[in-house]
């Protein structure tokens, strides 16, 4: 391949999940800016528009569309239009993700929220991946990206919803590797702790603190850290890279304990 068309996203279609904030708008940016067409999907129809718009005045191709990720007839929607509109669909990044903000102990959190929550992190991803996989093979390129997130293998009190759906999520990107392969490579990004509005809900400075105190590379995440990962896993560089999990950490462990 020539060096150049490593990270070429020119033609290439991408859906990017919650694209309007934090680390999907840095996806969203950076796969623009790699050639690709980006359709941001988002609760927050409005956001999402001004994001497609911010791509479109730095020269990129984007569409926002509203979809709320735990609604099936959103994510039909969703691809449908992406398919009208763009003609394939070649990348999708699994970005939406939440949990109940280290507020699960088991006396707080019901069994319906610790539902919710595999609902919005796993249930949501597993079906966009059913969805846009007949696109991808028919296009000839499939890179999906699922977010995971460092929780998938760190242990903390009161966490556990959240927690062990990030590790689902390891392990269905694992076994879906091999029902899309050869055409459709799946991977996932475990993101330590990255400066977004999710994580500004829970971080305090003493909290701040502890995170650095296990981090080689003293600082916490910016959302483009997760996106040149995301960028990576994308792009033909990639293309002999399936079901594995890679950590964006700054070298470390950032827990909320
Ligand atoms: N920020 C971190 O420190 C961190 C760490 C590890 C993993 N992650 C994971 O990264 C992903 C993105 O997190 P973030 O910090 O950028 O979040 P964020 O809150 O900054 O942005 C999330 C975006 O998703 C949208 N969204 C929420 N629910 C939705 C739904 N049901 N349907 C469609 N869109 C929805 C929101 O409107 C928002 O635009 C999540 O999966 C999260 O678990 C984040």
């Amino acid at each position: 391949m020539n060096p150049s068309d490593l990270f070429d996203l020119k033609g290439k279609t991408a859906i990017v999940t919650g694209g309007a904030n934090g680390i999907g708008l840095a996806s969203s940016k950076m796969l623009a800016a790699f050639g690709a067409n980006v359709v941001i999907a988002d609760l927050k129809a409005e956001a999402a528009q001004q994001a497609a718009a911010s791509i479109a005045s730095a020269g990129g191709t984007a569409r926002g569309l509203a979809c709320n990720v735990t609604n099936d007839d959103e994510l039909v929607n969703l691809v449908d239009k992406t398919v009208a509109e763009f003609g394939a669909i070649h990348i999708l990044v699994n970005n939406v993700g939440g949990g109940g903000a280290g507020k699960e102990s088991p006396e707080d959190i019901t069994v319906e929220q610790f539902a919710r929550v595999f609902q919005l992190n796993v249930f949501s991803m597993w079906r966009l991946c059913q969805l846009v996989a007949p696109h991808m093979e028919k296009a000839g390129y499939g890179s999906i990206i699922n977010m995971s997130s460092m929780a998938s293998i760190n242990h903390s009190p009161a966490i556990s919803a959240y927690a062990s759906s990030k590790a689902a999520i390891n392990h269905m990107t694992r076994n879906l590797a091999f029902d899309y392969g050869p055409t459709i490579r799946l991977n996932a990004i475990g993101p330590g702790a990255v400066r977004t509005d999710a994580l500004a809900t829970v971080l305090t400075p003493e909290i701040e603190k502890r995170m650095l105190a296990h981090t080689p590379l003293q600082r916490l995440g910016e959302p483009d850290d997760i996106a040149g990962a995301v960028l990576y896993f994308a792009a033909p560089v990639s293309a002999w890279v399936s079901g594995q999990v890679l950590f964006v950490n700054g070298g470390g462990e950032q827990t909320l304990d």
